[in-house]
C-alpha cells in the first residue's frame, strides 16, 4: 500500500519537518489558502485537507506527490506562484494540522521523495458545523408541548462511514451535557423510553437559540439513564 515508502521505509510520523517552518507556513495558509479551505483546513469552497479526505486522497502516497499537487496547482487563482520554499513551508503546516510531529531537519525539495504519506492523526475533532449527520447517546425525556428531549446528551460526532447505528463505540460513550430537540420523535414510539439511555443518530441542525436533530436511527441503549 505504501510502494515508495517501503523503499526508505520513512513516513510523516518521522518528524520531516521543524515547528519553525510549520510556523511560517501558517502564515502563508492563511493569506493564501485559508480563503477557500478554512483557517482549519475544514474545507470551504476548496476541498477539506485534514480527516477522511485528506487521508482518502494522500495516505499511501508519496510526499512529493502532496508538495507537487499544491505547489503547482494552488492557490487555484495563482497556481505556481508562491516559490518552491514557501510551499514546503505550506506542507509542513498541512502535516502539523493533520497530526505528524515535528523533527528536527526542515522538509527540502531534496527529502520530499520516498516519504510516506498516512492517514492524518485524530486530533480533537472541529466543531461540527450546522447541517452534518451525527450521532451522539442521551436521556430520552418530555419537553414541552409533545416534543421530546435528549438531555444529558455527549457531544454529537460524526459517524464513521458505513457504520451501522449502533456503533458499539457510541453504546459505550458516556453521558455529557448537551440536549437536543428530536424531530419526528412520535414516529418513534418514544413514550416506552422516557428515561431510557437512547443512541440517536440524524441530522444535527444547529439554531442560534437550540440544537435539534431529525432523526434517522433511534435505539434504546440501557433502560436507565443516570446524570454524568
Ligand atoms: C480560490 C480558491 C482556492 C485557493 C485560494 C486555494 N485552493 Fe486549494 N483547492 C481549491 C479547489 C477548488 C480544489 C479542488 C480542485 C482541485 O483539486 O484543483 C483545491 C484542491 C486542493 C488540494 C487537493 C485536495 C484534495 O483533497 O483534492 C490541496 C492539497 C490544496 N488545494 C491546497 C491548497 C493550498 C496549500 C493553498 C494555498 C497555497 C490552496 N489550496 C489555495 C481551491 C483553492
Amino acid at each position: 500500500m505504501f510502494p515508495r515508502a517501503q523503499e526508505s521505509g520513512k513516513t510523516v510520523a518521522d518528524g520531516v519537518y521543524t515547528d519553525a517552518q510549520a510556523a511560517r507556513g501558517a502564515a502563508v495558509y492563511d493569506t493564501a489558502c485559508a480563503g477557500c479551505h478554512r483557517a482549519d483546513l475544514g474545507g470551504g469552497t476548496g476541498p477539506a485537507l485534514r480527516d477522511q479526505r485528506f487521508a482518502r486522497q494522500f495516505a499511501g502516497k508519496d510526499l512529493r506527490a502532496f508538495f507537487t499537487k499544491i505547489a503547482t496547482t494552488m492557490p487555484r487563482n495563482a497556481p505556481a506562484s508562491l516559490g518552491d520554499n514557501v510551499y514546503l513551508d505550506i506542507v509542513a503546516h498541512l502535516l502539523k494540522e493533520n497530526g505528524f510531529p515535528a523533527g528536527s531537519q526542515e522538509l527540502t525539495a531534496d527529502t520530499l521523495d520516498g516519504v510516506g504519506v498516512l492517514p492524518g492523526r485524530s486530533k480533537p475533532a472541529p466543531p461540527i458545523g450546522g447541517f452534518s449527520y451525527v450521532e451522539v447517546v442521551g436521556c430520552l425525556a418530555p419537553g414541552p408541548q409533545h416534543t421530546w428531549l435528549l438531555t444529558h446528551a455527549s457531544e454529537p460526532v460524526v459517524p464513521a462511514a458505513g457504520a451501522p447505528p449502533p456503533a458499539s463505540a457510541a453504546a459505550a460513550r458516556p453521558l455529557g451535557g448537551a440536549t437536543f430537540h428530536l424531530l419526528d420523535a412520535m414516529a418513534y414510539a418514544p413514550e416506552a423510553h422516557a428515561g431510557h439511555k437512547m443512541y440517536v443518530r440524524g441530522l444535527l441542525i444547529k439554531l442560534p437559540d437550540e440544537e435539534r436533530i431529525a432523526i434517522s436511527a433511534f435505539e434504546m441503549l440501557a433502560p436507565q439513564c443516570g446524570a454524568p
